[in-house]
């Protein structure tokens, strides 16, 4: 460098050339990266200026130093101003495009609920734990001999056809009845016994109120001293708390091989009290379940002293509840999940 005004001219270049080169930026980014590139102590146009001192003749360091440091100062402002600049227009263009308008109508999420079937089952298992009773589960594929023989049902006895059964093979069937799990839990369990048992039972039936596949609820209590009299008492407790206060159960002669005597329970009709109307067809009542008192020979046959011992049973149709208590007039409802159906069944 020759003298000091072949270094204002090159100072003067530079700061020239800066100044055009930032009137072409448009964004914070490009200003960043020409700063970068600008200050560069190698290759940068101002950078590299203080790495040229070494070269400078003694006597014009001092100038040369306070120059190249003012031209520094001066590029940093530009580069603050611009980058000010163009941050504060990102960020209005940033607000502008994430404005939200409280006005619109909001994105209506549906809400998910329980179907009516499980909403019942729920309903019942906890009513009766309420009083007591655990629950046991059994499986869907049983044996003959855990859903009909064990319950006093041989191979040649007419009631097995009261129940169109699935076989799966001459040993293997789907269960017909949850009835099944009674002979389960008396073969393992001495009394006090008092389970219930839910779960899905088939059998080859099929109309507005019969599904091939539908849901159970059995009980079973087995103790010292149980007579109907307390089946009646729990039922009656049972129906208030699934119903409704103030309504109450009658017990019709029936006949399950499994109980002696046995019973089809009514439930006095919820919605006209007993005056007679549709849901009731005109009688007052509605048959809700079938229950009796243990059989003798199911509990001898599971090892139970009957002479000691004896229980009640009773088995509930889920679905059939869930009908009666949110008025679904076909099973088929309770299975097709058409949502405008469902909708409209919530607790
Ligand atoms: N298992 C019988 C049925 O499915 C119902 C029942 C259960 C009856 C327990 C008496 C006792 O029809």
């Amino acid at each position: 460098m020759a003298d000091l005004n072949e270094l204002s001219e090159k100072l003067g270049g530079i700061k020239a050339e800066i100044k055009e080169e930032l009137s072409k930026l448009e964004t914070s980014k490009s200003v960043f990266e020409y700063k970068k590139a600008i200050f560069d102590s190698k290759a940068g146009k101002v950078g590299s200026l203080m790495r040229e001192m070494g070269k400078i003749p003694n006597e014009m360091k001092a100038e040369y130093g306070k120059r190249v440091n003012e031209l520094k100062n001066w590029a940093q402002e530009k580069f603050d101003e611009m980058d000010a600049k163009f941050k504060a227009e990102e960020m209005r263009l940033k607000y502008e495009s994430e404005k939200i308008d409280v006005t619109m109508p909001g994105q209506v999420r549906k809400q998910g609920f329980l179907h009516p079937n499980t909403l019942v089952r729920n309903r019942i298992v906890d009513i009766f734990g309420s009083m007591g009773f655990e629950i046991f589960e059994g499986t869907e594929i049983e044996t003959d001999y855990y859903n009909f023989t064990a319950l006093n049902t041989p191979d040649d006895h007419p009631a097995r056809d009261m129940q169109d059964t699935f076989y799966l093979s001459d040993k293997f069937l789907l269960r017909t009845q949850t009835s099944a799990g009674q002979i389960h839990v008396m073969e393992k369990e001495q009394p006090p016994i008092k389970i219930i048992s839910p779960g899905k039972v088939f059998r080859s039936d099929d109309d507005a109120t019969h599904s091939p596949m539908f849901s159970q609820m059995e009980g079973l209590v087995v103790d010292k001293g149980i007579t109907l009299c307390d089946l009646k008492g729990m039922l009656d407790e049972f129906v208030q708390k699934i119903f409704g206060e103030g309504v109450s159960t009658r017990l019709r002669p029936s006949y399950f091989p499994f109980t002696e005597p046995s019973v089809e329970v009514d439930v006095s009709c919820f919605q006209c009290h007993g005056k007679g109307c549709k849901l009731c067809k005109g009688t007052g009542w509605i048959e809700v379940l079938g229950a009796g008192v243990v059989n003798k020979k199911v509990l001898e046959g599971c090892g139970i002293d009957s002479d000691v011992y004896s229980g009640f049973a009773f088995g509930i149709g889920i679905e059939r509840i869930a009908m009666l208590k949110y008025g679904i007039n076909n099973i088929k409802h309770l299975f097709e999940s058409d949502l405008r159906v469902l909708e409209q069944i919530r607790e």
